[in-house]
This record gives structure tokens, sequence and C-alpha cells, in this order.
């Protein structure tokens, strides 16, 4: 701890020097110093429990954690952060590289380091359509070998990471609302969702079980094709307990009705989770930027603050120095809550507003 606090003293004192000294951003705007930092004292885990939600977390990765003593440090403060979710460390690719062959090392840490901080790990995620090994994705299994594969995957990991919350299936949809085609989908059809859900509650029977998405956090064919999956899943008595909204967002595009949504889906009968927060920016950053995403966060998370069944909201790594963005969006990024140097960003105070409000 004492090493902490100096070297984020350090830190502090640096980028204090940086944005004192700063000259202009090139661009529509200038970032300055007053408008780049949050102000808020306030702790963004403790305002998220102070307003009823099990947590405020972040997703975090392997290397970063490994090799960024400061990183690290931040994300096991419990006061900013009550919940990990493992970016990669879950995966399919990640957990069963080559078949009946199981690595759980990466996701281990990750664990270890939640324990040890008295974090709530959401594990993420035993079937999606990417991140598989090609053994999987390419291997023209029979509808009933991959079935098999897939039971055994989801028991056997799930069965190792008990106690989580799980995404148990990742993105199955389409933007108009079709289910993706996927190995699983093209091999099994729609019943591997089915299939998936009861194998992972009968992994661990005390773990909450979800189904992830994105564009599914406004209304929409999207979002009502997953309530009508959910209602006929709980119909048929085949395992539910929650819907996560991947929320991974652009600046000042926050679905209108994302309340609305999150009230539809809980209606059902199931919890919901903000699970991969963002808001993206073009960048360079300017005030205005800076400024509009505050407000983006704040309406975010007072959506899920207003839901009494929203248990809690992730941020998909809290720093800008380690986003997926940028790599992923030319010309696009800053899209956390922290900067690249470990500052709170005025999106921090829209937080915790937003879970004050
Ligand atoms: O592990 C390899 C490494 O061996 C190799 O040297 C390196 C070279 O590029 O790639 C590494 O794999 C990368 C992996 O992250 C682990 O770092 C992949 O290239 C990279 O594509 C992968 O990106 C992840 C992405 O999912 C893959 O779809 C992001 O980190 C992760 O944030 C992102 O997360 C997804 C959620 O799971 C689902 N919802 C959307 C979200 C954002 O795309």
């Amino acid at each position: 701890m004492k090493a902490f606090v100096v070297h984020s003293t350090f830190v502090s004192l640096l980028a204090w020097i940086t944005l004192t000294f700063a000259l202009p951003q090139a661009g529509s705007g200038t970032v300055t110093a007053k408008a780049r930092a949050a102000t808020s004292t306030a702790r963004s885990n403790t305002a998220a429990k102070a307003a009823g939600k099990l947590y405020f977390g972040s997703a975090t990765d392997n290397p970063f954690l490994d090799e960024d003593a400061t990183y690290k440090a931040i994300l096991s403060d419990n006061t900013l952060f009550g919940q990990l979710s493992p970016e990669n460390a879950m995966k399919w690719d990640a957990t069963e590289p080559e078949q009946g062959v199981f690595t759980f090392t990466n996701g281990d840490v990750i664990v270890a380091l939640a324990q040890a901080n008295g974090q709530i790990m959401r594990g993420h995620n035993t079937v999606w359509g990417s991140q598989l090994p090609s053994w999987v994705s390419d291997s023209g299994f029979d509808n009933a070998t991959l079935i098999s594969v897939m039971q055994n995957h989801v028991s056997t990991v799930i069965g190792h990471y008990k106690g989580q919350i799980w995404d148990v299936v990742n993105e199955p949809f389409n933007d108009d609302g079709t289910l993706a085609s996927n190995v699983f989908f093209e091999t099994i059809g729609p019943t591997y969702i089915d299939l998936a859900l009861q194998a992972a509650r009968a992994a661990d029977p005390d773990a909450k079980l979800y189904i992830n998405d994105f564009n599914i956090e406004g209304e929409g064919v999207k979002a009502t094709a997953m309530a009508n999956l959910v209602s006929d899943l709980k119909s048929r008595g085949i395992p539910i307990d929650g819907i996560g909204l991947e929320s991974h967002f652009i600046l000042g595009e926050i679905p209108t009705t994302l309340q609305a949504q999150m009230e539809a889906f809980t209606a059902l009968g199931v919890e919901v989770a903000v699970t991969e927060l963002d808001i993206r920016m073009t960048l360079p950053e300017t005030d205005a930027l800076l400024a509009q995403q505050q407000t983006d966060f704040q309406n975010v998370v007072s959506a899920c603050t207003a839901v009494a069944d929203c248990v809690g909201v992730t941020v998909w790594e809290y720093t800008d120095k380690y986003s997926w963005v940028p790599s992923t969006f030319a010309g696009q990024g800053d899209a956390d809550p922290w900067d690249e140097n470990f500052e709170m960003k005025p999106a921090y105070d829209g937080i915790i507003a937003g879970f004050s409000s």
C-alpha cells in the first residue's frame, strides 16, 4: 500500500506537470487541466453500494496485471472497484486451446486477485462464435459431437470457477434480431443456447447465468429478440438469471430508451447488468467532448441506479491506457473514465453523479 501511495503521488505530480504545461491539442478545441480532471472525491464502488447496487467493476487482462503495478494497485482498491471481469482469460481459446486440455492459469490469477481484494467475479464467457480455437470452429463436428464438446467445455470451465456470475452465452444475435451464424448455431441449431445454460446450471447451481449482447441497450428489434428469447427460455424452464447489456457506446449516442429497456428486461423476471461500458469519441479529446462524455456516463449509470434489478455497472477497462477501442475503431478512443496516465476524467464525476441520482 505504501508503495502504491508513493507511486500514485509520483504519477499525479507527473500528470500535473504534463497538464499544466501542455500545449493546446490539435483539432476543434483545446484540453485544459481544469476541464480534464475529475473533481469528485467519492469512490465509485462505495457510491454503487450506497445506491443499492452490488458493485461498480472493471474488466481486466493478464498482461497489464503482470506488468503494470500502478494499474494493478488502482484496480485492487475495492472502494473504486467491487467486481472484476476477465477481458480474455476465460474465453474458449484461452481455457481449452486443445480439445480436452484446459488451462486456467490466467483466469486463476484474476480470481485470486478478486478474492484478495474482496471483489465479485463475473465470468466471461463460455459459448461465443469468436475467439474459438480452430479445433472447434473448423472441426466439422457433427451435431452430437459438438453438443458433447460444448457441454464438456461449459461444465469444466464453470465447474472450475464456481460461485461467479457468468456470461454463459455471448452475443447470440445479429443486429436484425435473427440468431447469429456461428459454429454452434449452424451445427446444433437454436437449442445450443438451452444446452449451454443447462450445462452451466448443472456445473454450478449457485452461479448467476447471463446472456450478454450489444445493441440491446435501447428499444429495437435486437432488444425485442433478446426479450423474446429470455421469455421463451423461462416458459420452458431453461435456466436464465440475467441479461448483460454490453454498452459499448459512441459519445452523444446513449439510447434514450436505456432505462425503459432495462425495465422491459427485468419485467421478464431476470436481473440486468451493464457489463462492458465504454463511451468512445473521435480523437483528439476536447473539453467539450470530455464534458459530453461525463454527461453520457452519468446517464448510463443513473439508468442502472433507477432500475432495482440492475445489479451493477462494469467498465470494459477503467483506463484508456488499455482500451480495446483504438485498435478496433481507427481514430477513436479515450472511452474510459481514467486516462492513460491513470488520472480520473470528468467521466468519473459522471459515474459518481449517476449513482447519486
Ligand atoms: O493472445 C494473442 C497474442 O498471442 C498475440 O500475440 C496478439 C497479437 O495481436 O493477439 C492476442 O490476442 C488478442 C486478444 O485480444 C488477447 O489480447 C487478439 O488479437 C485481440 O483481438 C483480442 O481482443 C479482444 C476482443 O474481445 C476479441 O474479440 C479484446 O481484448 C477484448 O476486449 C474484446 O472484448 C469483447 C468482449 O469479449 C465481448 N463484447 C465485445 C468486447 C469488445 O470487442
